[in-house]
């Protein structure tokens, strides 16, 4: 009997107990597989740290945020002695593949890992919606969701006030949830990393309202965006190498609110995009990866990645998955652009 070992790494994300439940259901009911479960992610796997995995132990977590499993940003290759690092808990637990739930970091590492020998099947996971090959990830909904549902507040009380408002939301290099979630609550002007960010043109749509009679704004910033003063850079770097992102909107508000004149207020929304109960579209979408990661692994298509294209569940290589991060459609934000001003 195969025996499966899971675990989910980098940031978690609404979704993610999906995968889990779905991945042991499978593997042990269709393919009579075993299931492992790695504790916080890479970490676990350094530390030899596993649980268990049965039908019953996933039970009634289809609902819940986060990862029972928990997670980290540790990297073999960053703190651990790389394929070395993994090999002896791989070993030690009899494990005969591993299937890696996690975003372009995590993704990377398992790319690695498997060009050594390690037999990988990666799940993608991003609220950030921008990993390669696929059309989208779970986790997006649910923090376009939520999203939406804060700027709609926030656009009720700079209606009040009359104010400039500006959200911003998570999304590292990628504005797809800048773009959805701006798109959906009618954001008056829309700041993503992929379009230059250009805030005379910005402030120039801000006053053209505002002499039409509509005495407030709200712009949606994605965090990404860059930041208008070079010396105001973010600098801190997270264990898999990235830029830490978050607070560039406090740099932009003083800015707009100079050129225009209009009284202007930040708000971050943060961690509450990953928080909380995914929607149900993350769920059955969730569901569907770990049914097919655990296909997958049954018919041994290691170093391959499950993904989504069109209404089918497809398999795609690590290498393409890990090619480069996909950043939002043009045609996409030419439809946000036709309701600015
Ligand atoms: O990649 C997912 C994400 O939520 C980004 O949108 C955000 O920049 C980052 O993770 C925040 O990471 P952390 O939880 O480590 O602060």
């Amino acid at each position: 009997m195969d025996v499966l070992g899971i675990l989910t790494a980098g940031g978690d994300c609404p979704g993610l107990n999906a995968v889990i439940r779905a991945v042991v259901a499978r593997a042990t009911l269709t393919h009579g597989a075993e299931v492992v479960g790695i504790l916080n992610g890479w970490e676990g796997l350094m530390q030899g740290k596993v649980v268990p995995l049965d039908r019953d132990a996933v039970r009634g977590i289809l609902q819940r945020g986060g990862t029972i499993l928990g997670s980290s940003r540790m990297d073999p290759y960053v703190h651990g002695d790389g394929y070395d690092s993994v090999a002896r808990t791989v070993r030690d637990n009899g494990l005969d593949g591993l299937i890696v739930v996690g975003g372009d970091g995590t993704l990377a590492s398992a790319l690695r890992l498997s060009e050594e020998g390690l037999k990988v099947i990666g799940v993608p996971k991003t609220i950030d919606n921008d990993i390669n090959a696929t059309d989208t990830t779970f986790g997006f909904n649910t923090a376009v969701e939520i999203a939406t549902e804060a700027i709609d507040r926030i656009t009720t009380t700079a209606e009040a006030h009359h104010r400039i408002m500006l959200v911003e939301v998570m999304g590292r290099t990628r504005g797809w949830i800048a773009a959805y979630s701006g798109i959906a609550s009618g954001a008056d002007a829309i700041l993503i990393p992929e379009v230059k960010c250009d805030l005379a043109a910005c402030a120039d749509i801000i006053r053209a309202r505002h002499r039409r009679g509509h005495r407030y704004s709200v712009v949606v910033v994605a965090e990404g965006v860059e930041p208008p003063s070079s010396n105001a850079g973010r600098g801190q770097i997270d264990a898999f190498g990235f830029e830490r992102f978050g607070g560039v909107a406090y740099q932009i508000a003083p800015i707009l609110e100079e050129m225009t004149g209009f009284e202007t207020r930040v708000t971050v929304l943060g961690h509450i995009q990953r928080g909380g109960t995914p929607t149900a579209y993350d769920r059955v979408l969730g569901t569907r990866f770990g049914v097919g990661a655990a296909d997958f692994a049954a018919e041994g298509r290691w170093g391959t990645m499950v993904a989504i294209r069109g209404r089918e569940i497809v398999s795609v290589t690590l290498e393409e998955a890990c090619a480069s991060t996909r950043g939002v459609d043009e045609t996409l934000f030419d439809t946000a652009r036709v309701f600015w001003g």
